[in-house]
């Protein structure tokens, strides 16, 4: 059997609002939650020796903390398996071989490993020919994460609940962005015990009509996120990334999930590459070159800077 290249795309949250604490630990949230053209690539080659993860990335854990290697260990436990390929010595649902070539910085609130895990999924099923409907997979996502489910459909989607439940938004405007990672992880776990659940939240309904209606400009005024002020009062620099991406143009801006990454809505390709090469400092940047989405620029700060588009699907 061959292997199959498959491509992981991360997100930010255009609207995040944490309503408050339940009773199984979680929070219940309302998030709008759209695509971004910033992959990491993912390589599943069908193996006999169990499951196994490797990547091109220093910190990633390639043990059962990866998404992925739980995606791939609930798939062989589950009871849809084909009994007759089951345990039969040799067989390629023995194993997997997982590569993860990484890109989505991790811990960024970009949902780097969420949707690894959905990718890994939907992968391996198609892979294996497991007979999964897309109900299935939903459930199998949801044992796994909160955010899974959405990565398992892309798109711009309101997500309720603990992140699970979806409402796909219809027409959304795919639009340019500057997404800033600030060299640093924020361990999501923590930013939600940070949190102050006093702050009143507010509602989502003016951002979801705008981006059905592709009104950028009310788009980009209505970005909210309920982790801002915490995480801006802990940690500084990421107010001024803010600040800076709003100060060089951006129409709008704000912090991605529980952070660490900020972005930027831009009115075009050329603008979000001028606002980007702000964040370059002394680095020269070849922007002419740079044709082919995302446009990802590593130098001498610790900044991570990406010029990206949003995706209507994946
Ligand atoms: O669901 P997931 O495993 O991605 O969540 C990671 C952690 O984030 C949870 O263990 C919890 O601490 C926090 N979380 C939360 N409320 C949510 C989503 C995540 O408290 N709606």
């Amino acid at each position: 059997m061959k292997s199959l290249t498959l491509k992981s795309y991360g997100k930010v949250n255009l609207g995040l609002q944490v309503l408050g604490k339940r009773k199984d630990g979680y929070h219940e949230i309302e998030t709008v939650l759209t695509t971004v053209d910033l992959y990491d690539e993912i390589i599943l080659t069908p193996s006999r020796e169990g499951i196994r993860v490797r990547t091109d990335h220093p910190n990633l854990p390639t043990d059962e903390r990866n998404l992925v290697y739980q995606a791939a260990r609930l798939l062989f436990k589950s009871p849809y398996l084909p009994p007759l390929s089951k345990g039969r010595k040799g067989d390629f649902h023995e194993g997997v071989e997982i590569f993860i070539r990484k890109r989505i910085p991790i811990g960024g609130g970009l949902g780097g490993g969420s949707s690894n895990g959905a990718t890994v999924l939907k992968g391996l099923s198609d892979l294996f020919q497991i007979p999964l409907s897309n109900g299935d997979l939903m459930e199998l996502a949801k044992e796994l994460g909160s955010d899974l489910p959405f990565f398992l459909k892309g798109g711009t989607a309101l997500a309720t609940g603990r992140g699970e439940t979806l409402q796909s938004l219809s027409h959304p405007l795919p639009f340019w962005l500057v997404i800033v990672y600030p060299g640093f992880p924020i361990s999501t776990p923590w930013a939600y015990r940070k949190l102050d659940l006093t702050i009143p939240h507010q509602s989502l309904k003016i951002l979801v009509e705008a981006i059905e209606k592709g009104d950028l400009s009310t788009v980009a005024s209505k970005l909210n996120n309920s982790f801002e002020e915490v995480m801006f009062r802990d940690c500084p620099a990421l107010k001024v990334v803010k600040e800076r991406l709003l100060c060089h143009g951006a129409l709008g801006a704000s912090l991605s999930g529980s952070g660490s990454s900020c972005f930027g809505i831009c009115e075009d390709g050329d603008s979000a590459l001028r606002i980007a090469s702000h964040f370059g400092n002394n680095r020269k940047w070849k922007l002419e070159r740079m044709r082919s989405l995302p446009v990802i620029f590593e130098g001498d700060s610790e900044f991570i800077v990406v010029v990206t588009k949003t995706l209507r699907e994946v």
